[in-house]
């Protein structure tokens, strides 16, 4: 009786430091995860390259949360940007912007949209490559029974002279911003 006592005590240890290191197991795997989302999410960014990606037709299409944060993205758009569906969906839709492009220009998007608007535009968006890709951009918000649920966007390819008189604009809000 005594013996089968101390043996389901000690069993019962075992189990219990079992379980402990399970879960330091998960939470370590948990906590890499974290920090690899984060790192891909701030610091792991493609680097531009001076290097137009030239698309001239179909439509890139994406939809988003009330944040931003990518929840679809057809297949142009995967096509377009370099990335795949799951790199895409459930990151912030940040992840083509390129550094060319000043704060305002997306200001006044969010400004835009969050007052029920619609917002078109001309917008340079970063490759998954380090390329650059110019866009013709429409952005609405989705609403229903009266509520804005999230946002969706179509872009065309940007024509030229669309794009000849979007950069003298945007050199200028981007000069204005680094002073
Ligand atoms: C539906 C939708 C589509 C968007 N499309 C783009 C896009 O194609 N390129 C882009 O740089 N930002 C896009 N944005 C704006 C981004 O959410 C973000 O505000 C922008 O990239 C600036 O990044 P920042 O907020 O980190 O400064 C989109 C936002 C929404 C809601």
């Amino acid at each position: 009786m005594g013996t089968e006592n101390r043996g389901s005590h000690a069993d019962c240890q075992v189990a219990n430091s079992s379980k402990l290191i399970s879960f330091s197991l998960l939470s370590t795997a948990l906590l890499l995860d974290t920090i690899k989302k984060g790192v891909t999410n701030t610091m792991n960014r493609p680097s531009p390259i001076d290097e137009e990606y030239v698309f001239d037709n179909g439509l890139i299409i994406s939809s988003t949360d009330l944040k931003g944060i990518i929840t679809y993205a057809n297949r142009k758009f995967c096509e377009i940007s370099g990335y795949a569906k799951d790199e895409l969906q459930g990151k912030n839709h940040n992840i083509v912007r390129h550094p060319d492009m000043p704060k305002a220009a997306f200001q006044e998007v969010w400004d835009t949209i969050q007052s029920g608007k619609e917002w078109t535009g001309v917008v340079k968006n970063l490759r998954k490559d380090g390329k650059y890709y110019w866009v013709y951009s429409h952005i609405a918000p989705v609403i229903n029974e009266d509520e804005t649920v999230g946002y969706t966007a179509a872009r065309r390819p940007a024509s030229a002279t669309e794009i000849e008189e979007s950069i003298p604009i945007y050199e200028d809000m981007l000069s204005k911003e680094s002073n």
